[in-house]
């Protein structure tokens, strides 16, 4: 396993659509080992292929209390109210922004053994669910900002945060 540079907005590869995986094989296994394990070497809760440069829909997510996931392909096939949250992208380093997310999503895709799943998600897995799913289509959360004035710097991150701080995905 190896933890891998994460790609810095705005690097084109975080723009581009990303494909489809057509085969679960041995090198989308190193892929998502290879994410997960740079996800937790930056404190992140979600990570999605794009942002170590691997243009594929892949993504892996590890919010707190909640089992890794990792998916493949996923698709937001149902999307439930609205909340306001705070987030921040280990791709966009040292800012974070207040946006609107939904309350819960209904997401399908394959796990990592190419088995078809649903996962019914709320809070902050809905978020990252999301958030990560915009990153295999291009979008970072700036996007999604009303105006400029939602974004706000913030120092580094070195250790853990409390439980209700904004997190990286
Ligand atoms: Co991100």
């Amino acid at each position: 396993m190896a933890v891998v540079p994460i790609r810095i907005a705005p690097d084109p590869v975080l723009r581009q659509r990303s494909k489809r995986v057509r085969i679960v094989d041995t090198s989308i296994h190193t892929l998502i080992k290879d994410m997960i394990e740079t996800m937790h070497d930056a404190l992140g809760v979600g990570l999605a292929a794009p942002q170590i440069g691997i243009p594929l829909r892949v993504i892996v997510i590890a919010v707190p209390e909640e089992e890794e996931i990792a998916l493949i392909n996923p698709e937001i096939v149902r999307r439930r109210g609205e909340r306001r949250v705070d987030e921040g992208c280990l791709s966009v380093p040292g800012y974070m922004g207040q946006l609107e997310r939904s309350e819960s999503v209904t997401v399908k895709g394959r796990d990592r053994n190419g088995k078809e799943i649903r996962i019914k998600a709320v809070e902050m897995l809905a978020q990252a669910l999301e958030h990560e799913i915009d990153h295999i289509n291009g979008v970072l959360y700036l996007d999604r900002l009303d105006s400029m004035d939602d974004l706000r710097k913030v120092e580094p991150k070195e250790t853990e945060e409390p439980e209700d701080a904004g997190k990286e995905l």
